[in-house]
């Protein structure tokens, strides 16, 4: 069994314990495609990162793997129908980050309408001289609307949140949820009508061909003034070069980042605007998260190659 990455010691534990041979790549870097075949090839099982891209080309060359363990829940690092073709299982592992993630959510969405970046830097610079009646105003939420693009677990947890902040919620998705409906008595709209009422737009989109770019600049343009965007689902869901364009002009308040179209590169213009917050895409990072993310990898593997049926297959 060959994982990509140096993961929380359990599922070495539990796997070695299950009398597997366990390979790990332990060195902090990415691994390059040959070195990702190479490590690979003859393994049974591979744990996979979302950073390692699992094409035909390596799938090609996994000539005993039964299965690809996802340690994420996104998936679209892998070429999922192929690996089907070649009756590889893929499994991802989604529930336990939910909450981690939209805790990343909604601290970006604080960060970004009180400012905290300016504010922090104002007193690391020495630059605080007393309270002030106008000192770094931001916006408030009570009131305002939330919109929420993608209603999945992720998604809900986030407009959950932003519920309790006294926010109200609209969502875009493809079908009805009742889950927003009931519980946080918000409105399904459509994409367009949410980019021009919400006053903080949450992505929580899985990326795929549909929903690829569905953040368009068209729909970017529809953006108030006063509005700020949070994307801790996928960069390709969104066209960022447009996004970047809109606050270098000011014509949003800010935006939160915790992913990018061409991660781990980060656009050299984002870099110099104030009102954008830059994480290195942390959404699961809690210690509990990565733990059970680990445990939930290492059963699906144990279990498909105990003949058994993973725990959270795609
Ligand atoms: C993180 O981005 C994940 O998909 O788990
Ligand atoms: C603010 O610090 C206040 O006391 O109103």
């Amino acid at each position: 069994m060959f994982i990509t990455g140096d993961l929380p010691i359990v599922a070495e534990k539990q796997l070695k314990k299950a009398g597997f041979t366990v390979k790990i790549n332990r060195n902090q870097k990415q691994l390059t495609k040959a070195e990702l075949i190479s490590g690979a090839k003859n393994a049974d099982a591979v744990i996979s990162l979302l950073s390692n891209k699992i094409d035909m080309e390596v799938i090609d060359c996994l000539s005993k793997c039964r299965v690809i363990a996802n340690y994420a829940v996104g998936y679209n690092n892998i070429d999922l129908e192929y690996a089907r073709k070649k009756n590889i299982i893929v499994t991802n592992t989604p529930d336990v980050l939910t909450d981690a993630t939209a805790d990343i959510a909604m601290g970006l969405i604080l960060a970004v309408t009180r400012r905290f970046y300016e504010s922090e830097k104002l007193v690391r610079d020495k630059k605080f001289v007393g309270w002030q009646p106008k000192l770094l105003l931001g916006s408030s939420l009570q009131n305002k609307t939330l919109g929420i693009i993608g209603a999945g677990r992720i998604g809900y947890a986030t407009a959950l949140r932003a519920k309790a902040f006294g926010m109200k919620i609209i969502y875009f998705s493809r079908s009805r949820n009742e889950d927003f409906d009931e519980k946080l008595n918000a409105k399904k709209v459509s994409l367009p009508k949410l980019m021009n009422a919400a006053d903080v737009i949450s992505l929580h989109l899985p990326l795929n061909e549909r929903t690829k770019n569905i953040v368009n600049s068209k729909m970017l343009d529809l953006m108030k003034s006063s509005s700020v965007l949070i994307n801790t689902a996928r960069g390709e869901v969104l066209n960022e070069i447009h996004l970047i364009k809109l606050l270098k002009k000011k014509k949003i308040f800010g935006a939160g980042f915790d992913v990018y179209q061409n991660e781990p590169e980060i656009n050299h213009e984002l870099l110099k605007l104030e009102n954008v917050y830059l994480l290195p895409h942390i959404g699961s990072a809690t210690i509990e998260a990565r733990n059970q993310m680990a445990e939930i990898a290492a059963q699906n593997v144990i279990n498909v190659l105990n003949g058994k049926k993973p725990i959270t297959p795609v």
